[in-house]
Order: structure tokens, then C-alpha cells, then sequence
């Protein structure tokens, strides 16, 4: 069961960060921020204690909000919010041809939602890979409520520089995750060494569209709320992604925005001014009482110090990613399946050559 109750919002708030330390670490990570006078070189350099600090302190708040899987997903009319979640991970394994028994990679698997869905859809292994110690610690617990926790395991290490072995796994992926990597071609460069020949990598990417146009400001004051509602150094455009995917030594089978044609919007359940009361928590109203709520249990010691700044930063961040998703300058769901060539393959030689 994923922790999804006002307790435990709030006694999960900070993750590792010392309780008394969370108001001290909410000013150190807006401060990266262009919108608190940050600079991209500060958040790439920093990109470690950037992001552990952004899920210590946000990560509760994703488990009330939105459950086990911390990604979008585009949507039909009449599907729920989680059905349309799990559907898109069945997608992924099965662009994947994922078969029983496969060692898979989950690159920056959160606390593993995706990671139980795909491995029990395709009967494999899966491994989740994050450098963020409370996630793996929720992770493992639920694997073993799940019980897969004789098949996957967490591993705590950075994904630009994985502990693994050349050509370890039969498939890759990595679901809203990549984005936080200070370069991507560093971190496509890594997923390729661990792919075995011949095996795929498939991913949903968030990333800038060729609408952004980045002497407008209100683009840029966009991207900005995205960034700092979510931990990234700087959201890459489409293009530079697939670019840096082919640089990284990937074939690419096919990639597509998924936002183009979904019948309903992949922000949706963020947009306040859509009422579902499958979504309450994210509604204008649901947002409000999640508001004063936070606010009574940081008032009464139930929640630490900091903990309304993290709930204000988050709302910057579902207004920016609304607002986004609405100009079309922005895309949670850009995905691409790509493929490590095997150069041992005669036919793949032949055809290449
Ligand atoms: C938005 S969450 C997505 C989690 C998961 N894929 C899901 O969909 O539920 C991004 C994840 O990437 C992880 N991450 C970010 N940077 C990382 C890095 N350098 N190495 C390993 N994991 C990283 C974060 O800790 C977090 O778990």
C-alpha cells in the first residue's frame, strides 16, 4: 500500500533530511533555481545534492498526490488517471518484447511503481537503479508487501555512473528520470555500456518542443517554474534528446511526442480548472485543503518546518507544467525505443554497410 494518508504525508516530509533540517535544505534548493537567482552551471555541477534534496523533500507529497508511479501518462476519455498509468507501462514492456526471465533496468526508478507493474506484466527481473536513499528504503518495502522482492532489488548509485558491468542487461528503460541528468549524451553513453548487443532501451522523456521559443518570456518563466517544481538542471529540447541518443551510439527505432495524439491531456489531472473526483487531491479544492492541511501540521509540529514552501513550489511546479502542456512548448510523454547495435550480427553488417 502506498503511503497516501495526511500522517503520513507528513512524517514522510523531508525523507533523510533531518527533520529540523528540512526548512534549512527547502532555502538551499530554490536557491538553484532561476526563479531565486540560480544559474544552470550551479544545478549541472550540483546535480547530486539537487535532486536528492528535491525527492527528499517531495516525495511524501508524491505518494498522497499521485501513488506509486511518479510519471504522466497520455490518456483515453474514460480511463482513470491510474489505469492510464499502468497502461502506458505495458506499453513500454511490450515495445520492449520483454520476455519471462530477462534482466531489466530501471534507470532513476522512483520507489518502484513501474518497476512491480512491468516485472509482474513480463515475468522479469527488474532492477531499479536511483541515487535517492528514502525512495529505495520505500521501494524495498513495498516490493515485499508486492512480493517481487525475491525477483527485483534497488540498487543506490548514480545513473551517469552505473556499478555494472559492460552488457549486463536485456533491456533498459527509463520513465520521466533522464531528465535530470546534467548531460544526456554522458548518460545515454552509460545506459548503452550496461545494454547487452543487439537489446533495447526505450523511454518516455520529458523535454522542451520546437514551440518553445527561448526569447519569449513567458516560455522561459515556464520552463523555469518546471525546473525548479522538479528538480531539474535544464529541460532539453526534443531534438537535442534524439540527438544525443544517435551520439551515445543508439539506432533509433522510433520516437514520437505521445502528447500529440491523446484524447485526453497527459496534464489533465494538474489542471485546476478540471474537477474529477477520481483526482480530487490535484483539483483547485483538493489543492486548497492539501494547502491548509500542511499548513496545520507544520503549525502543530506534525509536519517539519519547510514543509508549506515544499507544498508552494509544488503548485509552481503543476501551474508551469499545465501552462506548458497548454502552449505545447512542453512534452512529459516524448517517447523513444531505441537500439544498441550488435556488430556481431552478420545481417545487421550487411544491411549497415
Ligand atoms: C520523476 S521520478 C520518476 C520515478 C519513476 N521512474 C516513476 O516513474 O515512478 C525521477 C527519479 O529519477 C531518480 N534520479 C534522478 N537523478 C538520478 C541520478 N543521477 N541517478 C539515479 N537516479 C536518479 C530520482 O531519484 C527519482 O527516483
Amino acid at each position: 500500500m502506498s503511503k497516501a494518508g495526511a500522517l503520513d504525508l507528513a512524517t514522510g516530509l523531508g525523507g533523510k533530511i533531518d527533520k529540523n533540517d528540512v526548512l534549512s535544505a527547502v532555502d538551499k534548493y530554490e536557491k538553484y533555481h532561476v526563479c531565486y537567482g540560480g544559474e544552470e552551471q550551479e544545478r549541472k555541477s550540483n546535480y547530486t545534492d539537487m535532486v536528492n534534496k528535491y525527492y527528499d523533500l517531495v516525495t511524501s507529497f508524491y505518494e498522497y498526490g499521485w501513488g506509486e508511479s511518479f510519471h504522466f501518462a497520455p490518456r483515453w476519455k474514460g480511463e482513470s488517471l491510474r489505469e492510464s498509468i499502468k497502461r502506458n507501462q505495458h506499453f513500454l514492456a511490450l515495445q520492449l518484447g520483454l520476455k519471462p526471465g530477462q534482466k531489466v533496468l530501471d534507470v532513476g526508478c522512483g520507489i518502484g511503481g513501474p518497476l512491480r507493474e512491468i516485472a509482474r506484466f513480463s515475468s522479469t527481473s527488474v532492477t531499479g537503479l536511483n541515487n535517492n536513499e528514502y525512495q529505495i528504503e520505500r521501494g524495498r518495502a513495498l516490493n515485499c508487501i508486492a512480493g517481487v522482492d525475491q525477483t527485483c532489488d534497488f540498487i543506490k548509485a548514480d545513473f551517469m555512473k552505473m556499478p555494472f558491468p559492460d552488457n549486463s542487461f536485456d533491456a533498459v528503460y527509463a520513465i520521466a528520470a533522464t531528465c535530470h541528468a546534467p548531460d544526456a549524451v554522458g548518460c545515454y553513453e552509460e545506459i548503452y555500456r550496461v545494454l547487452k548487443p543487439g537489446q533495447c532501451f526505450a523511454v518516455y522523456e520529458w523535454c522542451m518542443t520546437d514551440a518553445f521559443d527561448p526569447s519569449n518570456e513567458e516560455h522561459q518563466k515556464i520552463k523555469a517554474e518546471i525546473e525548479l517544481g522538479n528538480g531539474l538542471p535544464d529541460i532539453r529540447l526534443t531534438r537535442q534528446c534524439l540527438e544525443a541518443l544517435k551520439q551515445a551510439g543508439f539506432e533509433v527505432i522510433w520516437e514520437k511526442d505521445l502528447a500529440v495524439d491523446s484524447p485526453l491531456p497527459w496534464y489533465l489531472p494538474l489542471d485546476k480548472s478540471h474537477f474529477s473526483l477520481g483526482n480530487f487531491r490535484s483539483t483547485a479544492l483538493g489543492s486548497l485543503i492539501t494547502k491548509y492541511m500542511v499548513m496545520a501540521l507544520e503549525k502543530v509540529g506534525l509536519a517539519p518546518k519547510g514543509s508549506q514552501r515544499v507544498q508552494a513550489f509544488l503548485e509552481k511546479a503543476a501551474d508551469g507544467l499545465v501552462a506548458g502542456g497548454k502552449k505545447e512548448i512542453f512534452t512529459a510523454v516524448y517517447f523513444f525505443l531505441a537500439r544498441k547495435p550488435n556488430f556481431d550480427d552478420l545481417s545487421y553488417v550487411e544491411t549497415t554497410f
